[in-house]
């Protein structure tokens, strides 16, 4: 096993990770990088998977009214937008209200369901035998419980923003057993970090679910919901739904970049890997449409190179790595060509590209206008960036974890997130093609 971290994806050194206890595991030698069995903690053990800390439902976050995004009223005059932790609207009575006239979108808050990777698992890997798992502290140190959830932050990830934003209790990883009959209209997310486009991505955290598998579980989730709601109401709720997918990095990183030679990088160059992954990626999104999909946010790599990891593992005195930056930058662009595609075949902006790079792009270059100390170090870590190796209890820990853009060696700090929702949500076409999640909220709330 070896790498852990994948933020976008990606993971780094390698290690023995999530090794059971005792079994030996020979050290695997990843991009110059080895770290032997003995420095690092027992990540994952098969058999004492606690319970996932899914966020209680009605202290979803610590921020009081006051913070919560004002950027929900668009589908909604009034009581829809529903205050964390609000029960879902969904099948009760509609609420009273004193609107004019209430949009039909007023009775039932907006279903949502994710795919992909670490950037946005909410913790289906607790329910794995992986190596891919965060499920110890410090990760989920400001979550609302100060509990580790399986995310990749030191808090709330992408998706938990948005589920914020859209006015709906924070989705429920697939795998939770807590996942049934009225939780499963708020929807449901079947990401899984390690994973990646290709199937043999993330091969070495060995039980994830891969995209076919969380594919799978879209089918086995429809069928469930139409047990709870009739085949014409979950047919309706999967339509109307917002899906966002996150994949790429871990192509690369896991992948591509693995290690120094690694078959790939021998048996094909850059510029015809990224169209490879393209063609498979698009081949996932027209299968997300087959199942009924007509609102999905696509989301490529970040900038994979200013990762502390990259920098540094690959970065020349400290900058970004180049090699890196190549790809997710060459990926980006086609990505955003293949989803413009898309929606011409369609006939309609079924699928909305959020450019990563772009994002992350004034963030790094700038984060002191953010308020950030750094864009270059992770908040938890050791070596050069606190960029080398996991983030484990006996990491280094940054005591403020809003001054960093990055938490861990590949994944942003909830702050950072919170700051990249925002573009995903008002953020100009350079951001959104074709156009942001206010736009198609306020659009769809006509539907
Ligand atoms: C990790 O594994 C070692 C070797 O099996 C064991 O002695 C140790 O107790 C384990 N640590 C934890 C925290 O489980
Ligand atoms: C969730 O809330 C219930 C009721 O308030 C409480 O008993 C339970 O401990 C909470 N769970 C967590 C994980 O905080
Ligand atoms: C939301 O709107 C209220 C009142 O309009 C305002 O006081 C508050 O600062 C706004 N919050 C944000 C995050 O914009
Ligand atoms: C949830 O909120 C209640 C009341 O606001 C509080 O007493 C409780 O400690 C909170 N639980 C968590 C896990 O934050
Ligand atoms: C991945 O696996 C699925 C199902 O096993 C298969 O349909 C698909 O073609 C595979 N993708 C690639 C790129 O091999
Ligand atoms: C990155 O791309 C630039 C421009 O295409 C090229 O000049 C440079 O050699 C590339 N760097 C690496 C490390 O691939
Ligand atoms: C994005 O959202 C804002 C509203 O939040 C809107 O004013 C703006 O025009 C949108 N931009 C684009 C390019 O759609």
């Amino acid at each position: 096993m070896t790498c852990l971290s994948f933020i976008f994806g990606l993971c780094l050194v390698a290690g023995v990770i999530g090794a059971p206890s005792g079994t030996h595991v020979a050290p695997i030698r990843s991009r110059g990088v080895t770290i032997g069995p003995g420095d690092v903690p027992n990540g994952s053990h098969v058999n004492s998977r606690k319970p996932i800390t899914a966020p209680n439902k009605t202290n979803v976050t610590t921020k009081g009214p006051s913070d919560a995004p004002n950027g929900t009223h668009v589908t909604s005059e009034g009581p829809t937008v529903a205050p964390m932790g609000a029960p879902v609207a969904a099948t009760g009575p509609s609420p009273v209200s004193n609107a004019p006239s209430p949009s039909p979108k007023e009775k039932q808050v907006r279903a949502f369901f994710v795919f992909g990777d670490s950037l946005v698992d909410n913790g289906n890997n607790n329910f794995l035998y992986t190596s891919a798992r965060a499920d110890t502290l410090p990760y989920g140190i400001d979550s609302p419980a100060h509990q580790p959830t399986g995310r990749f932050s030191n808090g709330l990830n992408i998706p938990d923003v948005i589920s914020e934003y859209i006015g709906s209790e924070p989705l429920l990883p697939y795998l939770s057993p807590q996942l049934n009959d009225q939780k499963l209209l708020v929807g449901a997310n079947f990401a899984s970090a390690g994973i990646g486009i290709l199937n043999d991505t993330g091969y070495q955290f060995m039980n994830v679910l891969r995209m076919p598998l969380q594919i799978e579980y879209f089918k086995e989730y429809q069928q469930r919901l139409s047990g709870v709601v009739g085949d014409k109401r979950a047919k309706q709720l999967v339509n109307q739904a917002l899906l966002f997918i996150s994949l790429g990095g871990n192509d690369f990183v896991n992948n591509y970049y693995l290690f120094p030679f690694s078959d790939r990088a021998s048996q094909i160059k850059l510029h015809q890997y990224v169209p490879y992954l393209i063609s498979e990626y698009r081949k996932i999104l027209v299968q997300l449409y087959d199942l009924g999909a007509r609102r999905v946010i696509v989301m490529g790599p970040g900038p994979l190179g200013c990762a502390p990891a990259e920098r540094a593992l690959h970065g020349i005195n400290g900058e970004c790595a180049p090699q890196l930056q190549n790809a997710s930058i060459l990926f980006e662009s086609q990505l955003a060509q293949m989803t413009q595609d898309l929606n011409v075949k369609y006939g309609s902006n079924v699928f909305i590209g959020a450019n990563a790079p772009r994002m992350h792009r004034d963030m790094i270059s700038d984060p002191q206008s953010f308020g950030f100390v750094s864009s270059s170090t992770a908040c938890c870590g050791q070596g050069p960036f606190n960029g080398i190796g996991l983030c484990t209890e006996l990491s280094f820990l940054c005591n403020n974890r809003d001054e960093y853009v990055f938490w861990d060696a590949f994944h942003p700090s909830e702050r950072a997130s919170r700051l990249i929702v925002k573009k995903i949500m008002d953020g100009a076409n350079e951001y959104m093609k074709p156009m942001n999640l206010s736009t198609i909220m306020y659009i769809d709330s006509y539907m």
